[in-house]
């Protein structure tokens, strides 16, 4: 064999081990490997070291060199993977597959109409509103008699109202935990009360047979109904943004008077008009008014020393002008193709 020779076929070891090295999928493959390589009896490199005696004399000195490079190179590479294999057979016999594609992460996503509640609830809480809850399935004293609906009203019509019951129902809208509220604690009250209700209507485009309401109340001495205007004027300002301009509409709630919607300029077109404000500019938010004397009393206050306002509000509508959604349906399919825009 001549140098020439020699070197070509320690190159060729050097280039080809550590592929090799690295082909080892577990201890005992490796062991095949390392002996191949380097191993006392058969190792190509103990085979090449043999056959340095028959080289010339004077190429010995380098050829001893270039050998050993390359059997420290092996060794070190060897002994490297060797580690990796101990300790992926002690996590679990696998060896690690760097090959293997990284798993995707999945990101929750807050549901738009739970995101509005949160928001919502956020803002009155800065106020000082406390939180409170009512049942769903609710007696009809409570979601209308003491909320001084008129015992003919059309709203108490097995047409219009889920009955569980002969005197129970599904709550209709969240202002009976105005009755229950003032009923439990003593004026000064100040509370925020977010919770589902239900109504007899067709699941379309625009209606949901449950949906959520946000209710709140403020009842005290001397509250008066520039108190409930700047309150939720302010509301509107902190939740659609500071130059948000609103307008209240004068309307009718049995349980308020005098009443009044809220509409605040479309967010989608800025007031100029577009289909989700349905062209006229506005959005209507929520209804409101000033406590009606007749709820007081129900409730066992005295409607000569206290006075109050209240407001309910539909958090799913505003989610909807919020995002542009063209179909109420979509926030109750539970398609994450939907929800996943939400994620964050
Ligand atoms: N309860 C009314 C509704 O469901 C909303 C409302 C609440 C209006 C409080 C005035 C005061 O439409």
């Amino acid at each position: 064999m001549t140098l020439t020779e020699f070197i070509a076929a320690l190159d060729a070891l050097g280039a080809d081990g550590p592929a090799r090295i690295a082909a080892a999928t577990d201890l005992d493959s490796w062991t095949e490997v390392r002996n191949a390589l380097i191993g006392r009896q058969s190792g190509r490199l103990t085979e090449l070291m043999g056959a340095l005696g028959a080289l010339p004399k004077e190429d010995r000195r380098e050829a001893g060199q270039r050998a050993n490079t390359v059997k420290v190179a092996l060794e070190a590479a060897l002994e490297a993977r060797r580690a990796e294999l101990a300790a992926a057979e002690a996590a679990g016999g696998r060896a690690l597959d760097l090959t293997m594609p990284a798993r995707d992460r999945w990101y929750g996503a807050v549901h738009p109409v739970s995101r509005v509640i949160d928001e919502v609830v956020e803002i009155f809480r800065e106020l000082g509103f406390a939180i409170a809850l009512g049942p769903e399935a609710e007696h009809a004293w409570y979601n209308f008699g003491a909320l001084n609906f008129p015992p003919d009203h059309p709203a108490m019509d097995l047409h219009d109202t889920l009955y569980v019951g002969d005197e129970q129902v599904l709550r209709t809208h969240t202002s009976p935990v105005q009755v229950r509220t003032l009923q439990q604690y003593p004026p000064p009250i100040r509370i925020l009360a977010p919770g589902n209700v239900y109504r007899s209507d067709p699941f379309d485009p625009s209606h949901a047979p449950m949906f959520a309401q946000i209710e709140g109340l403020v009842v005290d001495e001397g509250v008066s109904f520039a108190d409930l205007k700047a309150t939720l004027s302010h509301f509107a300002r902190r939740f659609f943004g500071a130059s948000t301009r609103t307008r209240f509409r004068p309307s009718y709630f049995p349980f308020t008077e005098p009443s009044a919607e809220m509409d605040v300029q479309c967010g989608v077109c800025a007031g100029s008009g577009c289909s989700v404000c349905k062209h006229s500019g506005w959005v209507e938010i929520l209804g409101s008014g000033m406590v009606h004397p007749a709820v007081l009393e129900a409730a066992g206050l005295d409607s000569e020393r206290y006075t109050g306002w209240a407001f309910g509000m539909g958090p799913a509508r505003t989610a909807i002008s919020r995002h542009g959604i063209p179909d109420i349906r979509i926030l109750y399919d539970s398609d994450v193709r939907f929800l996943d825009q939400f994620a964050r």
